[in-house]
């Protein structure tokens, strides 16, 4: 039974819900009793994403797989999914080094997608949509903990020039079509379901530190580099604001029953996502050691290009205006994603 009105009956959709942060978001909609409809094209995720969400909440999500910066495709598919009361919009790529080596396919798959979403928005009277963004769209911040109102600075990356001209023609959009929009920008997204059923799965070698570490406890990986101790923080090393990836598919689920609710307070709203906190590189490892009991093999190398220094971000906005605040720990995270780790190691045995 749904558990409350507005959940009797509504259909989201989720694009990218084969993903990450998708299914992780996938399962709190089905668990607060949403019918969810997923289109992913599985270029960066895999198809049995959608059983083990299905052992989670006992639902099996409809799916489609079909590239969404496809027009037609897309057209055909809000054609026949009528009664569709919210999407939530994640399918994009998002590989920071991936985009300063394909920067096209970053702008046609990225602007493509999002504009093909608000095509069938418009055509088919759907007003509702969630973006995942990006806190990447701030680079290096003037000012921290960074609010929503911090300027946005030159992108460093496609990657992140494209999330800035997502929220660019969200803006535009909201303003002159029948959709309302809520812009999330994610702080870093780690750690994986209490279950260990569903978690990041990096195709190929992970740029993302977590699935790196957790490769290289588990043997996967010789060695994690630590790219720079030669920041002007605390110990030398980059910090981040790092969030469970359940409690930013909490903050998903409440951002759609905001605007379904009709409780948003422009056509557009902006929300950082993070906890508040920034933890430096070596205090994520140390965080790890700790809950895993594994001495981590590291080594100190020099600086990436792209990295920002240090970025956390301000959650006062997000804790009042969405009643959302982030409620796991660094070392949650961190023995979350090892359990994982360990999950899909047993699982090649
Ligand atoms: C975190 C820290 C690295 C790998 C990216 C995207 C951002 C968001 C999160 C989507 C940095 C260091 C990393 C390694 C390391 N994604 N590191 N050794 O770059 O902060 O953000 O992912 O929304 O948009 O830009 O995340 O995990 O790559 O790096 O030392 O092998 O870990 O230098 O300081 P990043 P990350």
């Amino acid at each position: 039974m749904p558990l409350n009105n507005i959940t009797a009956m509504n259909k989201i959709l989720v694009t990218g819900g084969t993903g990450f942060i998708g299914s992780h978001t996938v399962v709190e909609l089905q668990q607060k009793g949403y019918e969810v409809v997923i289109v992913d094209d599985l270029s960066n995720s895999s198809i049995e994403v959608l059983d083990n969400i299905t052992k989670i909440t006992g639902i099996k999500p409809a799916f489609e797989q079909f590239d969404l910066s496809d027009a037609a495709k897309t057209a055909d598919f809000f054609a026949r999914n009528k009664g569709i009361d919210g999407i939530i919009h994640f399918a994009a790529f998002k590989a920071v080094g991936e985009s300063m080596v394909k920067p096209l396919e970053y702008y046609k798959n990225n602007l493509g997608s999002l504009l093909n979403i608000l095509e069938g928005m418009k055509e088919n009277g759907v007003k509702n949509l969630v973006f995942s963004s990006s806190c990447t769209v701030y680079g290096q911040p003037e000012v921290l903990p960074v609010t929503e109102s911090a300027p946005i600075q030159q992108a460093w990356s496609p990657y992140g020039n494209t999330k800035q001209m997502c929220e660019e023609i969200l803006r535009f959009a909201t303003m002159t079509l029948p959709v309302k929009a809520i812009a999330l920008r994610y702080f870093n997204p780690i750690g994986a379901h209490d279950s260990a059923l569903i978690g990041e799965l990096p195709l190929g070698v992970p740029g993302n530190l977590v699935p790196f570490i957790t490769q290289t406890a588990i043997g996967i990986r010789a060695c994690l580099s630590v790219f720079g101790d030669d920041y002007n923080t605390p110990d030398g090393s980059a910090v981040r604001d790092y969030i469970h990836v359940v409690d930013l598919a909490k903050a998903h689920v409440i951002a759609v029953e905001r605007m379904l609710g009709e409780k948003g307070k422009s056509n557009l709203e902006i929300f950082n996502l993070g906890t508040g906190t920034g933890s430096s590189v070596l205090e994520v490892i140390k965080s790890f050691e700790k809950v895993s009991g594994e001495k981590l093999n590291y080594k100190i190398v020099p600086r990436r290009a792209g990295d920002v220094e240090q970025t956390w971000a301000d959650t006062q906005y997000a804790n009042d205006e969405l009643g959302w605040k982030a409620e796991r720990g660094l070392d949650d995270m961190m023995l979350s994603a090892w359990k994982w780790e360990k999950a899909l190691a047993s699982k090649k045995k």
